[in-house]
């Protein structure tokens, strides 16, 4: 491909090459991201990028279908038969469409919704006061405990007392096991719709390192390029459970996703990309890889825990962990991402539970190990990374963020010059690119 590319626009070509060598010469650790295989590559991009479908297969509004008919089946058996459900749906174009067309399909406008907080780890579309999803339906949200783990008793309290017409379980923060089964138990008491959303956690549910969602919730949405490590997406499926208690559940996914949604065209090249990353997760290597997945989380949570650092609820039990910062200062998120940016691994600034200070200027990080894990790095890499991060705790443990907003933007400039200079930063990001010189990118 980049033959062709690089003669046509060379810019582009540049700019590729360049998030190339970062990616390669530094540690991925946003825990939503992953390196995909060249294979998925492919698929995504091939000529089915060129095809209108608008439709389902076999009910197409355009003609010439043939092939992308038997593509769409095939990926739809593929997702059925991964997150054993009787159905599902390939087409949303990501985690937030797909999440939509649930509501679409389960709620009228103004109903009743339950999601977890934003800031105690929930997604903006589960009901965040800046979603569409809290504009057009009422959102309930609950939160977790002190401890960090979600308070069940909550949202057990919270889900008699409104009734609410849908529940999503599933996080984009949360460094512990979901509890399906007790989220079922409440929503059939009520009698709401369960939808799981499993977007961080599909590739552990496929290689069975965390308990599946499919007997106790009626739907499940995903994104497909976490942990499942496939193309950008998204999908939904309807489970058995869904099937029951609304045996129309499965049609009317299909038509909140098409046409009554936020969507026109499937993109096919995606579809089939994302079949190529599913076929992938249902080996015995995929297997091992997520169960690889959680070990080197938990021991990269106990080299931190070990050098010092705090994490939301003590520790993980998935892919991910939330550091907190608090014991530094309050807001300290933004100085840990930009400076274990500058030493060449990448996370994301992140909320704590009962944040002290706000979503932009949260007070923790969040990590993960994903992508790493895809490049076969394992327990003792995982040692020598927790050794890494705490160094650059070090460097920003004695800063502090202004409260006034001047002060603040002047004191953050300085912090990033101080930054590029740093010795102990540098040190560090060499032995990060060392590390990665061993571990190729697949
Ligand atoms: C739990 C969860 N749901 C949905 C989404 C939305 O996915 P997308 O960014 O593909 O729209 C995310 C993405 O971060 C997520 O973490």
């Amino acid at each position: 491909m980049n033959q062709f590319l690089s003669k046509t626009d060379p810019e582009i070509y540049d700019l590729i090459e360049a998030e190339t060598k970062r990616r390669r010469e530094g540690l991925e650790m946003i825990p939503s991201e992953n390196h995909t295989s060249r294979a998925v590559l492919e698929a995504l991009g091939s000529i089915l990028s060129d095809k209108y479908a608008e439709g389902y297969p076999n009910k197409r509004y355009y003609g010439g279908n043939q092939v992308i008919d038997r593509v769409e089946n095939l990926v739809i058996e593929r997702a059925k038969r991964a997150f054993g459900t009787p159905h599902a749906n390939v087409q949303p174009y990501s985690g937030s469409p797909a999440n939509f067309a649930v509501y679409l399909a389960a709620c009228e406008n103004g109903d009743k919704v339950m999601g977890q907080n934003l800031t105690d780890g929930g997604h903006l579309t589960h009901g965040a006061k800046v979603n569409a999803s809290a504009r057009f339906f009422q959102s309930i949200p609950y939160h977790l405990k002190e401890d960090g783990y979600l308070d069940m008793e909550e949202v057990r309290k919270l889900a008699l007392e409104h009734k609410p017409k849908l529940i999503w379980c599933g996080a984009t923060a949360y460094p512990r096991e979901i509890p399906f089964e007790e989220f079922g138990k409440i929503a059939d008491e009520v009698g709401a719709y369960l939808a799981a959303d499993v977007a961080h956690i599909a590739g552990l549910i496929i290689a069975g390192s965390h308990k599946s969602p499919a007997p106790f919730v009626h739907i499940i949405t995903t994104t497909t390029h976490k942990t499942l490590r496939g193309p950008r997406g998204g999908m939904i499926m309807v489970t058995e459970k869904g099937l029951q208690k609304d045996p129309e559940l499965g049609q009317k996914i299909d038509r909140a996703v098409f046409p009554a949604g936020v969507q026109g065209g499937p993109h096919e090249h995606q579809i089939a990309a994302i079949g190529v990353a599913l076929k992938e997760a249902m080996t015995p290597e995929f297997k091992e890889y997520g169960h690889q997945i959680v070990k080197n989380a938990k021991a990269l949570a106990s080299e931190l825990l070990a050098q010092g650092l705090k994490l939301t609820s003590g520790g993980t039990e998935n892919h991910l962990m939330v550091i907190d910062l608090t014991p530094f200062g309050k807001g300290m998120g933004v100085f840990m991402e930009e400076a274990l940016d500058e030493a060449g691994i990448t996370v994301n600034k992140n909320t704590i539970p009962q944040e002290p200070s706000s979503p932009f200027y949260p007070s923790g990080v969040r990590l993960g190990t994903p992508a790493i894990t895809t490049r076969g790095m394992k327990e003792g890499e995982m040692k020598r990374i927790g050794g890494f991060i705490a160094r650059i705790a070090q460097e920003i443990k004695t800063l502090h963020l202004p409260e006034d907003k001047e002060q603040r933007i002047l004191y953050l400039k300085e912090f990033r010059a101080n930054l590029a200079s740093n010795v102990n930063v540098k040190e560090v990001r060499k032995e990060v690119q060392e590390l990665c010189s061993s571990f190729p990118i697949p």
